[in-house]
């Protein structure tokens, strides 16, 4: 018997086509895709195709544009950008928020008797970044933790990436950066000899889906850190320019942002005061 398979062919994107993929990637992710990208982008567009069952190109843009939930949007920008992360990486900001952030910031809550410390992780990833920034603040904190109302938000466009981030299991290259004291204190090694980073840590951060590009961000209070790293490399000059000032509405006075070491704000108009390398302040 002769048995047959289903082939779908490989998608050949127009001018047009990769024109009109270019605007809805630059309008609804942000994402400025140079003429150099569109091979890349044939590549992984025919692989996630193919695997989505899509027999069009036609047919991947009509659910794009009709997708309500976003999750299209994530799963899109996973084919354009990278989730690539690992435990303190830039590990001069996590030195800065316990030596000078948290000192400072919790010292004026603490002396107006707000005990209530909120962070923001914008561009969680799988969860090293949020992980690395909780530890972080327990470590400062102490046994005083307890008494604090202290939160973070890890958001990000990709669902996937979040998946990984909320499950909390990390594999043994992944943790093998943490120090050993800091990685048994907050991790447990599981039968698999992978390690899952523990409930109490876990417990304390909320993950949400976010795309970075709403002109409103969903927030009710502003955050004391902000962390958004290594996330505006893909985004042209006027979109960053937006999301900084906007990310600005959502600092606390005296509150600080992180960007990527290879992210500096110079040529972005805001209001932001400059600290350090990649650090700036609301004033
Ligand atoms: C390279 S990772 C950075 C992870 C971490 N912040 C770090 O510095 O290691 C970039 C992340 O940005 C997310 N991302 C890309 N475009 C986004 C957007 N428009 N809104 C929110 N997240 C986005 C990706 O899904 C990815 O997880």
């Amino acid at each position: 018997m002769e048995v047959q398979t289903l082939s779908i062919p490989q998608i050949k994107m127009t001018d047009k086509g990769f024109l009109t993929m270019r605007n809805l990637i630059q309008s609804r992710l942000g994402i400025n895709l140079t003429d150099q990208k569109r091979g890349l982008l044939i590549t992984r567009l025919n692989k996630y195709m193919k695997q989505a069952g899509f027999t069009t190109f036609q047919h991947y843009i009509d659910y794009l544009q009709d997708d309500q939930t976003g999750v299209s949007l994530g799963e899109l920008a996973d084919m354009i950008s990278t989730n690539h992360t690992y435990f303190f990486r830039e590990s001069k900001h996590f030195d800065f928020l316990s030596a000078t952030a948290l000192p400072q910031i919790m010292g004026q809550l603490r002396a107006q008797k707000i005990l209530d410390f909120r962070m923001w992780c914008a561009a969680a990833s799988t969860g090293e970044e949020p992980y690395g920034l909780m530890i972080t603040l327990m470590e400062y904190l102490g046994d005083t933790y307890r008494s604090w109302d202290a939160g973070l938000l890890a958001t990000d466009i990709s669902r996937e990436a979040l998946n990984v981030a909320e499950s909390g299991i990390y594999d043994e290259e992944s943790v093998a950066k943490i120090p050993i004291g800091l990685r048994n204190k907050y991790f447990s090694k599981t039968q698999e000899n992978n390690w899952l980073i523990n409930q109490f840590v876990r417990n304390e951060i909320t993950y949400r889906r976010l795309n970075l590009m709403r002109p409103e961000l969903p927030f009710k209070k502003q955050f004391h850190v902000i962390f958004c790293r290594n996330v505006m490399i893909y985004f042209d000059q006027p979109t960053i320019e937006r999301l900084v000032n906007n990310l600005y509405k959502w600092t606390a006075p005296g509150g600080y942002l992180f960007v990527g070491f290879s992210e500096s704000l110079s040529g972005i108009q805001n209001p932001y005061r400059y600290v350090s390398p990649a650090i700036y302040q609301k004033s």
